[in-house]
């Protein structure tokens, strides 16, 4: 078994997004260079939480997605998504939404909420051409539905994509079979798990610090890991809580404008026009 150590760290950038939500944005922020940081499939994860509802209450109006799949996790607070076709949510504090826009969705995503904290994260995970235009679908999971499991090392980790020892998430497989585990762990607690060496890995502590293989990584920090089939991370001594991600990549040329991510600028071109035209998800 080969351990797996950071190749990149990215740090995360305060952006703004929709009607003025503040937000850290690391995967996908565009500050660092010419092309945003992403590490296929994964194109972007945004990460928001503050008590202030100037940063949050306007939430994100009406806007398309075409081409690949959002995910929602709220950590705390109420977010209600209303889409063009009449399909409707309620997000609470521990749920997910997992949306594939596919060909097209127009969606809102407004907080409920005109006080308190508001925290979670929104990631996108690309989609390959052959299902950038299948028709969009939703999966609302409750909290009740995200297991949790304790590890062995200390600490807990909720599994919302992928299997954890044995236990599973309520997202399984499709075609990037992505891992999506939400890991708490103690004072000096220690995570080792297998993951398949194909898999692309990204790691993000939202709590505390974390090492990896020596190397530390530090709150809003993310990085993308190495090659190798096992991840090891250890907490600091004030422990930690952080995403870990992994999918398998498509190895595919992206083309993104905004809300659109095609493999060609025709389709990016085409998505313009049928978003124009009323047509983007019909
Ligand atoms: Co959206």
């Amino acid at each position: 078994m080969t351990t797996r150590k950071i190749q990149q760290i990215i740090d995360s950038v305060p952006a703004s997004d929709g009607a003025g939500v503040r937000l850290r944005r690391s995967l996908g922020a565009a500050d660092h260079g010419s092309l945003p940081m992403r590490a296929d499939p994964f194109l972007m994860l945004d990460e928001f939480s503050s008590e202030n509802p100037d940063d949050y209450v306007a939430g994100f109006p009406s806007h398309p997605h075409r081409g690949f799949e959002t995910v929602t996790y709220l950590l705390d607070g109420h977010m209600l998504h209303e889409d063009h076709l009449g399909n409707r949510g309620d997000l609470k504090s521990g749920g997910v939404q997992w949306m594939t826009a596919g060909r097209g969705i127009i969606h809102s995503e407004m907080p409920q909420q005109e006080n308190g904290r508001m925290r979670g994260f929104q990631l996108w995970i690309n989609l390959p051409a052959k299902e950038k235009m299948r028709p969009a679908g939703y999966r609302d999971i409750q909290p009740s539905e995200i297991p949790a499991v304790a590890l062995a090392g200390g600490g807990r980790a909720k599994v919302v994509a992928g299997t954890l020892n044995g236990t599973a998430g309520p997202i399984q497989g499709g075609s990037t079979d992505p891992i999506y585990w939400d890991i708490e762990l103690p004072s000096n607690g220690f995570f080792s798990q297998e993951i398949k060496d194909h898999k692309t890995v990204y790691i993000y502590p939202f709590e505390g610090s974390v090492e990896i293989a020596d190397r530390a990584l530090k709150t809003h920090q993310g990085a993308v890991l190495g090659s190798g089939d096992r991840v090891e991370i250890t907490a600091a001594a004030d422990g930690a809580r952080f995403l870990l991600l992994a999918a398998q990549p498509l190895q595919e040329p992206v083309v993104q404008y905004g809300p659109f991510v095609m493999n060609t600028r025709a389709e990016i071109e085409q998505a313009i026009r049928d978003y124009q035209n009323g047509v983007l998800a019909v």
